[in-house]
């Protein structure tokens, strides 16, 4: 198994560029299912998740092609409606095969996905919408049973802001008899960017940005091509990488507005941010300034930011209080955080954070993917060397994050066991 030996006490300076999002990629190539032929993303990195999505695409009979930061989809025909256990348990976000199958095959059977370690994720929201548009579904031998001859457009009221079930009713609803209106819709970026390529797949959807979705079923879809959007998250997690150096970092190729509640805090910590149409610099303060977050669903603060936010508190002149309201469990990292002799302690789920001088390198071991992010940042400030043991997690999300942090003076090495 990979593990990174970071040496610390790292000054950062540069410019850094952010990849294309993996959570508007993982549904874009779910959606391409829907449409016979041959459906384009581009702007696509290279990704462990992206590429257990094209294995399942592939076991599910389409044609998956990449080269060059280009995605090709086939889905002339559809050959099986199963989503095994071994793919769905590698990475929940199979659960998206959910819509298009059921819409374009009237059946699906998908794994059922288990817990994973930022805590319990069910997908109950996702089957409710399935079961609002006329879906049958059973639980059985450990998966998820969905069929329904036609789908029939109807009324979805999601009783919590999701990402992953707003978008599974959308890619079930193009195609269903009718009209359905999504009511309380996630409306994240990676949800626009979905609404995007179905509108452009001839589907017809309006109330993009908005948390009421309105969804005109059509009869069937044609094939597109897109750029995918940059990532947020990648892009969020360089900015406190600046944040946390004493020299300007700029990230180039972001949406600044997608990243605007994590500005604001930025500046709170006292950083200068000189904000651009695709890029951002941001000169870190002489003193990181305590900041409280509380994550939320968008355009509140990214829950996938938390844990690298809670870094530079770590570092801040004061005490702050960090809380996940989405995924409460969230907090794996800590434990690792204290060991490079961060001051955090666990109330519930919220982290209290009391600033110290300086953290301290250690061996540690990653737990998600957003965690591996948070310590390779830790890693970078602290004093002598720390050891990130468990890796893969964050290959799954961040093209290559060491040679890009390299790139801007971190010495990062990958060790392959
Ligand atoms: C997506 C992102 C993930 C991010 C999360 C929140 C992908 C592949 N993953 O995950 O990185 O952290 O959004 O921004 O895009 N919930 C239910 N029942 C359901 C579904 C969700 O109770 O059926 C709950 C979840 O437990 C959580 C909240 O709703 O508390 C939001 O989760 P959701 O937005 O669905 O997250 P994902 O789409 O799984």
């Amino acid at each position: 198994m990979d593990r990174f030996i970071i040496e610390g006490n790292r000054d950062l300076a540069g410019t850094i560029s952010v990849s294309g999002a993996k959570n508007a990629i993982l549904p874009a190539m779910a959606a391409c299912l829907l449409a016979p032929g041959k459906s384009v993303l581009r702007n696509v990195p290279n990704l462990i998740d992206l590429k257990t999505m094209a294995h399942l695409l592939r076991f599910l009979g389409a044609h998956v092609d990449f080269n060059s930061g280009e995605l090709s989809i086939a889905a002339a025909t559809i050959t099986s409606n199963e989503a095994p256990y071994e793919l769905v348990s590698k990475m929940r976000a199979s659960i998206y095969v959910l819509g298009p199958l059921l819409a374009r095959q009237g059946e699906a059977l998908v794994s059922f996905p288990g817990g994973c370690a930022i805590g319990t994720r069910p997908v109950d929201l996702h089957l409710k919408a399935m079961e609002a548009l006329g879906a049958r579904i059973s639980v059985e031998h450990g998966y998820i049973h969905a069929i329904a001859e036609k789908l029939i457009g109807a009324d979805i009221h999601f009783e919590k802001s999701s990402v992953g079930a707003t978008i599974n009713a959308l890619m079930a609803a193009v195609l269903a008899s009718g009209t359905t209106r999504i009511i309380n819709a996630a409306r994240e970026p990676e949800v626009d960017t979905t609404i995007e390529l179905l509108n452009k797949m001839g589907a017809r959807i309006s109330g993009l940005g908005t948390t009421s979705l309105t969804i005109e079923g059509v009869e069937k879809l044609v094939p597109a091509a897109m750029d995918m959007i940059p990532d947020r998250i990648e892009a969020g997690t360089f900015l406190v990488a600046g944040a946390l150096s004493t020299q300007p970092v700029t990230v180039e190729n972001c949406v600044p507005g997608h990243l605007d509640s994590l500005l604001e805090k930025l500046r709170a910590a006292g950083c200068e941010l000189d904000i651009r149409d695709t890029g951002i610099t941001v000169n870190p303060p002489q003193k990181i300034k305590p900041v409280d977050v509380l994550t939320l669903p968008y355009p509140g603060f990214p829950t996938d930011l938390q844990a690298q936010f809670t870094v530079l508190m770590t570092l801040a002149d004061g005490v702050s209080f960090i809380e996940d309201t989405i995924f409460p469990d969230r907090f794996m990292y800590v434990a690792e955080l204290n060991r490079l002799q961060a001051d955090i302690r666990m109330e519930r789920n919220v982290a209290r954070v009391r600033g110290v001088a300086s953290l301290s390198g250690a061996e540690v071991m990653a737990s998600d993917l957003r965690a591996s992010a948070a310590l390779v940042l830790a890693g970078i400030v602290a004093q002598g060397q720390t050891t990130i043991s468990r890796i893969y997690h964050i290959d799954r999300g961040y093209d290559h994050i060491e040679e890009k942090l390299n790139r801007l003076g971190a010495r990062i090495k990958r060790e392959t066991a």
